[in-house]
């Protein structure tokens, strides 16, 4: 952000539930945060997350991927309706698209995801299963800035989650769900504070944190 009176301008992109989403909204309420969801936007029209947006109020837009042929033209006509609402940071918070280079370029620097997993391992679909199928013993989630390469980028924050004896990738699941809303929101109140460089060497600095690992013990 240049001028720190201004709220920041978020631009949040959704597919489905929109429980990232909720607690990102939550949070800049509770913490009286200065930043603002200027609209939320789905590639689904019937993305659960929408309902809850627009009963509170936010605005929300749907761009349909099914509606254009090619992921070129998606991605033009999704940038087209973000660029109206002129955001600080476009958070992607279970949008469940993979996204043109073109795109990816267009925002760099502004383009935050939250992924399922202790990035770089397990990138992709179904990490809890992959975290298990790997054996680690520990798990988690990361948000990071978007580049081309998908689920990969500079990373803000991630959550360490244990795994026990006995999880199945619901209960993993779910147990990484609940930090990914307190790490999610974290970093984004760092974001709207200003407080966040994307360095020349790729990595990214946060001013006067030391820790952005959170460890939830189970
Ligand atoms: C989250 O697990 C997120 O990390 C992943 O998709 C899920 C979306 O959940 N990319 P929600 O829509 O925020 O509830």
């Amino acid at each position: 952000m240049t001028d720190s009176t201004l709220p920041c301008r978020l631009v949040v992109l959704i597919s489905g539930r929109g429980s990232n989403m909720q607690a990102i909204a939550g949070h800049i309420e509770q913490a009286g945060l200065n930043g603002r969801i200027q609209v939320v936007i789905s590639n689904k029209a019937d993305a659960p997350g929408l309902d809850w947006a627009q009963r509170r109020g936010l605005a929300t837009e749907v761009v349909p991927h099914r509606e254009f042929a090619t992921r070129e033209a998606f991605d033009d006509a999704l940038a087209r309706v973000i660029d109206r609402y002129q955001p600080d940071y476009v958070l992607l918070a279970g949008f469940m698209r993979i996204l043109t280079t073109g795109f990816v370029q267009r925002y760099a620097g502004k383009l935050v995801n939250i992924h399922p997993s202790l990035l770089p391992s397990f990138p992709g679909l179904n990490t809890h299963q992959q975290a298990l199928d790997a054996g680690v013993q520990f798990h988690g989630c990361s948000v990071h800035f978007v580049t081309p390469v998908l689920d990969h980028g500079p990373i803000i924050a991630q959550s360490l989650v244990p795994v026990l004896q006995g999880d199945d990738a619901q209960t993993l699941a779910g147990r990484v769900l609940a930090t990914e809303h307190q790490v999610y929101t974290q970093a984004v109140q760092w974001l709207v504070e200003g407080r966040v460089a994307l360095q020349p060497d790729g990595r990214v600095h946060v001013s006067g944190v030391a820790q952005r690992g959170f460890y939830f013990p189970a």
